[in-house]
């Protein structure tokens, strides 16, 4: 018998190319989703890749009686991976309760459930922002925490301090905290991929939208960085290898394959990239030009960080494969798959 998943935010970007690994593993996946950042179709886009519908559940996780109605229906789910939550940072610093509350009481709602249904372990869906901008590069896990800079962040490191303390007074369950770096393309079958609502405020689908005619010309924001080009660096990671570390962590953590109840893994490439070398990257692996100026700097942005993953590497047992010309086409194609049904 397969082992039963609960993916909350499994119809978002993230939780989608999960999904799509956790069912090429043989797992049966049940995706918990309030669709307020996703659209029904991914189901189909997940059912076409791999032959398998996941169960769907549409459900707001801050709504406990509703989450324990879920563990009532699917008896014996072994684990759970935590991507339900807002994420913009932006609005984050508008709404910061919204962001409080959805991102801190759905997961209070399934630490707490998950004892009452023997729930083995939870992957929880962190962020290189918890690193603020690192004194040393690359970025280790044992880097100071920095003071957030916006309320999303700050519920990334609220959240991480929950699962902690709940370990450490006991909990009957683990924990894997994985802090994503920047997640970027999508699905190589183009079935599924990121979905920004409204004008994207992340770099790629900026870039893609621009690429594609919808925008006119992307910003790149500053050129006056402490930086070879002068523009700001991140560790960009295909959004499929990013999926493959969860499957793993996921068999570690059931199969109890760490003396650790709680673990911390980087998931990043290691190697860092510039704006101006993503687009000129964007521009060589698909054939498209990306109109753009160089504005002044966003407010609020890192200047450089990038993942050291020798942990997940060699302990996690995971590399990330994925070239960044292959990641960037597979985020054209998806754009183009768009445009092709009339989406965008
Ligand atoms: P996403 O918005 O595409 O997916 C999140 C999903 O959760 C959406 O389908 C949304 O409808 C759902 N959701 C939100 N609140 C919910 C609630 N209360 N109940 C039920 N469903 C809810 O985001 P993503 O990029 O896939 O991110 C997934 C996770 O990874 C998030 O926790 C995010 O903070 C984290 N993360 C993302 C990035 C990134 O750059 N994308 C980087 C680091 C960490
Ligand atoms: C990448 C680079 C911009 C848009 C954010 C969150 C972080 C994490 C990932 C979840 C930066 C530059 C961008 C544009 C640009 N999410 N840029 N023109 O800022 O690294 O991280 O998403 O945890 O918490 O803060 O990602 O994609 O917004 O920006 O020049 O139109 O692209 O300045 O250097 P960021 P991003």
């Amino acid at each position: 018998m397969s082992k039963k998943i609960l993916v909350t935010g499994g119809a978002g970007y993230i939780g989608s190319h999960t999904t799509v690994e956790l069912q090429n593993a043989g797992y049966e996946v049940i995706i918990a989703d309030n669709l307020s950042n996703s659209d029904p179709q991914v189901i189909d886009g997940i059912t076409r890749i791999t032959g398998k519908k996941p169960h769907f559940e549409l459900i707001d996780c801050n709504d406990r009686a509703g989450m324990q109605a879920i563990f009532e229906k699917y008896q014996g789910i072994e684990g759970i991976i935590h991507f339900a939550a807002s994420k913009a940072v932006g609005e984050s610093v508008q709404k910061p309760l919204l962001y409080y509350r959805n991102n801190l009481v759905s997961l209070l709602n399934i630490l707490e459930l998950m004892p009452l249904y023997g729930v083995k372990g939870i992957v929880f869906s962190s962020s290189c922002t918890v690193y603020g901008q690192p004194d040393i590069l690359p970025v280790d896990e044992n880097a100071p925490i920095k003071p957030a800079l916006s309320p999303y962040g700050n519920t990334k490191q609220i959240c991480e301090e929950i699962i902690n303390d709940s370990i450490h007074s006991g909990a009957p369950y683990r924990a894997i905290l994985l802090r994503y770096f920047n997640p970027i393309g999508a699905h190589p079958s183009a079935e599924i991929g990121e979905l920004p609502l409204g004008v994207p405020q992340n770099l790629i689908p900026y870039l893609t939208q621009t690429a594609m005619g919808i925008r006119p010309e992307l910003s790149v924001f500053g050129n006056d960085y402490n930086t070879p080009d002068g523009s700001c660096i991140r560790d960009y990671i295909s959004v499929v290898d990013l999926a493959k570390a969860h499957v793993i962590a996921m068999q570690r953590m059931i199969n109890k394959l760490s003396d650790n109840a709680i673990e911390t893994f980087n998931l990043g490439t290691g190697r860092g990239v510039s704006v101006l070398e993503l687009i000129e990257a964007f521009e060589r692996a698909t054939g498209v030009k990306v109109p753009h100026k160089i504005v002044g700097r966003r407010e609020g942005d890192i200047e450089q960080v990038w993942a050291n993953p020798y942990r997940a590497n060699n302990i996690l047992g995971w590399t990330a494969h994925e070239t960044l010309d292959d990641t960037l086409a597979s985020a054209w194609r998806w754009q183009v798959r768009l445009r092709e049904r009339g989406i965008m």
